[in-house]
């Protein structure tokens, strides 16, 4: 995941100790840490959310957040990692912890959960790519221990087979959830002989997917398994989780059902807008946050306000970008906004003035919020 360094400041860090560390494929590998007793009320977690890891390297401190691979009733926390090169935060950790160290851990985080109905009869879909198995893999194990009737379909995409991170815990998982865990693997650099399962993740596939897997439904033989489908998660690159997210929607999927987590730094919006507005140009923003505050101006109101901001490299906080999980929540105390769209606030917050700045369309030529709610 990518690196927040001023969120890291507000968020709380313990010394934890590393029980395990594995190397799964050429370049990627788990670290396992021992939660204390003391300690576990601080590490309780939900399916899907990720820690922060803080080193300190020639003075300073680096921070890097990872997704779990573990699931909440396994009372541990493993992380999946993936290193990109020798200069990476991944290669140090990979290179220098050794099982015994102690290392700051962050306590749990994220939005990218989901509500557990252990009573319902849900179909859930998920779409990795590469190392954005990780929070996936921990909905998946989740999904299996605590809703005994959900069944679950996995699509995973990595360039060849020998990539393939966790395949011996996937594999186990199905072999003992036969009927309710399925997994076709995609391989965007290796022939396998089926065109189907060649090449990327992205809409085209969505659709060979519904039309070609996700068909003939057991359980009701007069529809397709894609109907009845209750949530989406997604995680990978912007690209592909664009890519997917937006095949989901149109293929029938609401938005607030379709859940992702980008890997990476994407300063796209992931729904394009579909209204138009009057052009505003040369907008004054001003804004608090983390204990700062900041004058900039946008060019225009072509995009949305988050977007802007991350492209001018501010550290706004997000995660869905599409007004589900309320990472990127503010108040606006001055000019005006649209909201797109709103699946986090209430009516009652919106009428207070909270807004979501990746679902805010700026329409004054200055606005003043403020990120800093507490
Ligand atoms: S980033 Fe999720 S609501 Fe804005």
């Amino acid at each position: 995941m990518e690196n927040l360094l001023p969120k890291a400041r507000q968020i709380e860090f313990h010394w934890l100790k590393l029980a395990k560390k594995q190397e799964l494929t050429k370049s990627t590998f788990t670290l396992e840490f021992e939660i204390p007793p003391e300690l576990s009320s601080h590490y309780q977690f939900e399916a899907g959310q990720y820690v922060t890891l803080r080193l300190k390297s020639d003075g300073n401190h680096l921070h890097k957040d990872f997704s779990m691979t573990s699931a909440p009733y396994e009372g541990k926390i493993t992380l999946g990692i993936k290193i990109n090169s020798e200069e990476s935060f991944a290669y140090t950790l990979f290179k220098d912890l050794q099982i015994g160290d102690q290392l700051e851990v962050s306590e749990p985080r994220g939005r990218f959960t989901i509500i557990s109905k252990p009573h319902e009869f849900r179909t859930i879909v998920g779409f990795a790519g590469g190392i954005g198995i990780t929070p996936i893999l921990s909905h998946f194990k989740n999904l299996l221990h605590t809703e005994p009737r959900t069944r679950l379909f996995l699509f995973y995409g990595n360039k060849t087979r020998e990539q393939i991170i966790f395949k011996n815990e996937l594999a186990e998982l199905v072999k003992n959830n036969p009927d309710r865990l399925e997994i076709h693997y995609f391989y965007s650099q290796e022939k396998i002989g089926n065109g189907l399962f060649e090449g990327r993740l992205n809409e085209k596939k969505v659709a060979l997917i519904i039309n070609q897997i996700l068909m003939l439904d057991d359980t009701d033989e007069e529809s397709r398994i894609w109907d009845a489908v209750d949530e989406v998660l997604i995680c990978g690159k912007g690209e592909m989780i664009k890519s997917i997210a937006n095949a989901c929607y149109e293929h029938g999927i609401p938005k607030k059902n379709i859940h992702f987590e980008l890997f990476e730094e994407f300063n796209e919006d992931i729904y394009p807008v579909e209204k138009e507005f009057p052009l505003i140009e040369n907008i004054a923003v001003d804004f608090k946050l983390f204990d700062n505050n900041y004058q900039t101006t946008l060019k225009n109101n072509k995009m949305r306000l988050l977007q802007q901001l991350l492209i001018q490299k501010f550290p706004v906080p997000y995660s869905c970008k599409s007004g589900i999980c309320g990472s990127c929540e503010c108040i606006l105390e001055v000019g005006e906004v649209e909201l797109l769209e709103n699946e986090y606030l209430t009516k009652k917050e919106e009428a207070s003035g909270k807004i979501l700045a990746c679902m805010s369309v700026v329409l004054s030529k200055n606005v003043k919020v403020n990120f800093d709610l507490m």
